[in-house]
């Protein structure tokens, strides 16, 4: 194990190392049923294979994970249809209508304040109120609960206008006029424009002047203060004419604020027509491929990604993909080519989806992160309808078009798209999955059998994931599994897949778990019992292939889900405790697993195990194992660990330990890390020795199988 970043705080946990050598000096006089409540045995003999992508992530577009967060756009509403959708303007068909521009925050979960219970109450009343009003809202009716992110200035009447649209996906425009004096319009970012000082931005736009042409048409920075302005830059854009033309400019803000607005001034008297306002940090627009797309990812968000190592990627969705209704579902066609030609969509989660990360985006991402890449595509049923009989045929091509796009070479039709955007050499996908959490859904199984059927004749090798075990009901290569529960019910969820064989179950994909009640905004608690959790998986990877917590990301001012890895605002970010969890034991996930026995000491009173504990083979040889041993109680014990076949055991081993002083612990942007790996070494290790772990606490131990004393 090589030392990264989160585990640089080698602090040598004396009370344990000086226990340990205590035991080891005695351990010959400890004898079954006295010293020890719970034995561990770890069989080198029964070593069994595992899948080599068991742990990845599952990105999926809610509480702004993607829209403000990993990906890289700083304005919100860049072409104005979250505006359209809040005023109703995509309800009616007048060519202009005036937009009061006010800026609005949503009306659940806004922050993280106040109990957590009643605002979970709350978000599920939310979403069966919005679900019931959904029906006519995603065809454009009035939405109160969307951001708006932009505001005119004082003397500036702002208008959502149809005329001369940008392209035929692009149709609405926001017309800007002002009398004498400056004018223009303002947008507050995602809550708030993150700028440093000395970093070079890019803003670009489309402008045109339908009548009296405006003149020094300018974009400058802001601070957010409504007084004296602090202008932090400013760049004049290029002159106004009646048609559309696209301008940009590289800012280079003087000060660092990471509250601040951009703004599009003009002086008057005259009309400013614009659209597609993006700003990118510079460095973004310069790696992107070409001047079709800007580099899409935000570079601590990505990091963060990258520390997780994950195996695979599964993407966009969730719910996401589904839709409330199939007009709001996620439709990879509309997610490609340069991004002022992406309709976006009003998605599922409740806000705007520019797409500007599409399936190219999240191909980027897999490519990026050395992750396999596992594509979930909509088979034609969403929450409230679906797709009947015959009908779902240009569904069927939709999909074999996505895989042409990923997979075709640069001349075929598909593949030619993605040439466009700057990737000729195809990608390899080998992953797909049919639909979400679908089974029991109207038209589910007709359409899973037409999806499956078309794309296994074209792409025989292609491993399909249904959305349960249809046993002889469907061909089923892999199977979606989802659980979100409490901390004793993930810890008991240990033993879930026992006794399961693909033969007996099919192969399945664990493809969303969290605890979400009980485990607070992401606590030390809720960590731990996933780490259980995890155990089960390694000892049942034959069976279970891959698994990944859900949900990912959440902006901190947009929570429509209490627990998620990653919490980020619009500059920083923190990761729950189940974040280092996902991380230890990515790092540690090794290539076999060693059967692995936890047995509870029939003499001791509690008969309740609150230990879990799964060994791995950290390479196919296996001179190392790591073992993962998990304290799940606050009941006084002592661990025996018996390494069965072990000829040799160095006598010292290397302890990554992520615990807190309460089981209730939790990072804050306060304090980050006040939940997260540390590392010490422990001496004495035999094939025979004892343990005390710390209370609530998931432990790897590096043990090395001969009888070098290097720590490992
Ligand atoms: C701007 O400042 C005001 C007052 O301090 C605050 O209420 C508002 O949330 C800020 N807006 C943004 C976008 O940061
Ligand atoms: C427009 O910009 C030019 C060049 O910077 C400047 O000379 C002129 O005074 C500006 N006009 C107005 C009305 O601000
Ligand atoms: C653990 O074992 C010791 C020694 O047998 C015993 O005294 C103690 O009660 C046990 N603890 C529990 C929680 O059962
Ligand atoms: C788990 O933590 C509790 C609480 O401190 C402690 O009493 C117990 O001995 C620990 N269990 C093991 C197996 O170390």
């Amino acid at each position: 194990m090589t030392s990264r970043k989160p585990y640089l705080n080698l602090i040598c946990c004396t009370f344990l190392t000086e226990f340990l050598l205590a035991l080891s000096q005695q351990s010959d006089t400890l004898s079954f049923g006295e010293g020890w409540n719970s034995s561990i045995t770890v069989s080198l003999s029964q070593k069994s294979p595992l899948s080599s992508i068991l742990y990845g992530i599952f990105f999926e577009e809610i509480g702004h994970a993607g829209e403000g967060g990993l990906y890289a756009e700083l304005i919100q509403d860049r072409s104005f249809d979250a505006v359209a959708t809040a005023t109703g303007f995509f309800n009616i068909s007048s060519v202009t209508m005036d937009a009061e521009l006010v800026t609005v925050a949503h009306s659940y979960l806004a922050d993280s304040q106040g109990s957590l219970p009643k605002q979970f109450r709350q978000y599920k009343f939310w979403k069966s109120r919005y679900l019931e009003q959904l029906q006519d809202s995603v065809a454009g009716n009035q939405r109160d609960d969307i951001v708006i992110a932009w505001q005119a200035l004082p003397g500036t009447t702002a208008a959502l206008s149809r005329e001369k649209p940008l392209n035929a996906m692009n149709t609405v425009s926001m017309e800007l006029t002002t009398g004498q004096g400056t004018g223009g319009v303002i947008n507050t970012g995602y809550w708030g424009v993150s700028l440093v000082k000395e970093t070079s931005y890019t803003v670009s736009l489309y402008l045109r002047s339908p009548q009296d042409p405006p003149i020094n048409v300018s974009i400058a920075l802001l601070g957010n203060s409504s007084a004296a302005v602090d202008m932090y830059a400013e760049a004049s854009l290029c002159a106004t004419s009646a048609a559309w033309q696209r301008c940009s400019v590289e800012l280079v803000p003087s000060e660092t604020d990471h509250q601040a607005q951009v703004a599009v001034l003009f002086r008057g008297p005259g009309t400013l027509a614009i659209d597609m306002v993006s700003m990118f940090p510079t460095e973004n627009v310069r790696k992107g491929s070409g001047h079709l797309n800007p580099w899409p990812f935000r570079q601590d968000l990505l990091e963060a990604l990258r520390d997780l190592r994950p195996g695979f990627l599964r993407f966009p969705g969730g719910c996401y993909v589904e839709g409330d209704w199939l007009r709001n579902a996620f439709r990879w066609k509309h997610s490609v080519g340069r991004i002022e030609e992406r309709p976006g969509h009003y998605n599922l989660w409740g806000y705007w989806s520019t797409d500007g990360l599409g399936l190219f985006e999240y191909m980027l991402l897999a490519e990026e992160l050395g992750a396999e890449p596992v594509w979930v595509i909509n088979n034609g049923v969403a929450h409230g309808d679906s797709v009947q009989g015959s009908d779902i045929w240009p569904w069927v091509q939709d999909a074999l078009d996505s895989i042409e796009f990923i997979t075709g070479p640069p001349h075929s039709r598909w593949g030619s798209v993605r040439a466009a955007m700057g990737r000729r050499r195809p990608w390899t996908l080998n992953y797909m999955a049919i639909g979400n959490e679908d089974c029991g859904k109207p038209m589910y199984v007709n359409n899973y059998l037409a999806f499956f059927g078309a794309i296994s004749a074209r792409y025989p090798r292609m491993r399909l994931i249904a959305n349960c075990d249809m046993q002889q009901d469907a061909p089923t290569d892999l199977w979606d599994w989802h659980i979100y529960t409490h901390p004793q019910d993930m810890f008991n969820k240990r033993n879930e897949f026992n006794g399961r064989t693909p033969q007996n179950s099919h192969y399945i994909f664990a493809s969303e778990y969290a605890v979400t009640e009980g485990g607070g905004w992401g606590n030390l608690i809720g960590a731990v019992s996933e780490a259980a959790f995890m155990t089960g998986l390694e000892r049942n990877s034959g069976v279970v292939q891959m698994a990944a917590y859900a949900p990912l990301f959440v902006h901190t001012n947009n929570r429509p889900w209490p627990t998620n890895l990653i919490v980020f605002d619009n500059h920083r970010w923190y990761g729950i405790p189940s974040y280092y969890v996902q991380q230890l034991f990515r790092e540690v996930q090794g290539t076999h697993y060693l059967g692995t026995v936890v047995r509870t000491n029939p003499a001791t009173e509690v008969h309740e195990d609150k230990v879990a504990a799964s060994a791995t083979c950290q390479s196919e040889g296996c001179e190392k194992v790591a073992l993962k041993l998990i304290n799940f109680s606050s009941y006084n014990q002592l661990l025996e660990v018996q390494l069965e076949g072990a000829t040799a055991v160095g006598q010292l081993g290397r302890m990554v330990t992520i615990s807190g002083q309460h089981p209730e612990d939790e990072n804050t942007f306060a304090n980050p890390t006040k939940v997260h790996p540390e590392t010490s070494t422990v001496h004495g290790l035999s094939n025979k020795f004892y343990l005390s772990l710390k209370p609530w606490s998931v432990n790897a131990l590096m043990l090395q199988l001969s009888s070098s004393n290097a720590v490992i």
